[in-house]
């Protein structure tokens, strides 16, 4: 079992976190769950509330006295998904402002995994550079593009080839990973 903090915000695709914490939950892991306040409106116009239900816990975003604000916590990773441009810009920048882009920021000085999945289209300079910058940081940069090649028949499939790719970087487990999309090479037909 391992813990993960799953950072959502305002960005639209909060079924991208939906189905990730769904995975690694069923997989045996720990997911701290964070949601700015414009990402619990999305989450909720999205219709995803079912997201709470895959977490072992849910942290306000104002409470710095959580334990993933502190690089001594057990974590070994963190996912932003979906990430807005906003918070991009925050992690970017260091602010530390609320307990999403502390912990991320956490992730980084303690050389931990952190997945940053941007959702926006298009970017602009600004964007760009902001992903740059937290790529140079140590951050993987992953985009919400899903494959077709695996020939997605629902919205669920489609979406789950954006997750898998998540929950590899973040390090699960590549067998159980394989049972969500598998890898090139076996799904030949
Ligand atoms: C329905 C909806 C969808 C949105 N989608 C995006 C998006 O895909 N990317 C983005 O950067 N902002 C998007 N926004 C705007 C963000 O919610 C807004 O910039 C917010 O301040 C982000 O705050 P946060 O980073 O603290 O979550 C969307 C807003 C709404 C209401």
């Amino acid at each position: 079992m391992s813990r993960f903090v799953l950072g959502v915000t305002g960005a639209s695709g909060i079924i991208y976190a939906t189905r990730t914490a769904m995975y690694l939950q069923r997989f045996g892991h720990e997911v701290t769950l964070l949601v700015t306040h414009p990402g619990k409106q999305v989450l909720e116009y999205e219709e995803q509330k079912e997201l709470y239900g895959y977490c072992k816990e849910v942290c306000n975003v104002d409470d710095f006295f959580a334990e993933c604000a502190s690089g001594s916590a057990d974590y070994v990773g963190m996912a932003v998904v979906p990430c807005s441009m906003g918070t991009l810009g925050r992690i970017a920048a260091g602010t530390s402002d609320n307990l999403l882009v502390r912990a991320a920021d956490v992730c980084l000085k303690e050389c931990r995994r952190l997945v940053i999945v941007p959702r926006e289209m298009p970017y602009n300079l600004i964007h760009i550079e902001n992903m740059k910058r937290v790529a140079l940081a140590g951050a993987v940069v992953v985009p919400a593009s899903p494959q077709f090649y695996s020939k997605p028949k629902s919205i669920e499939e489609l979406v789950d080839t954006v997750v898998a790719k998540i929950l590899k970087l973040l390090g699960v487990d590549a067998e159980q990973v394989a049972t969500i999309v598998k890898p090139w090479g076996n799904s030949c037909e």
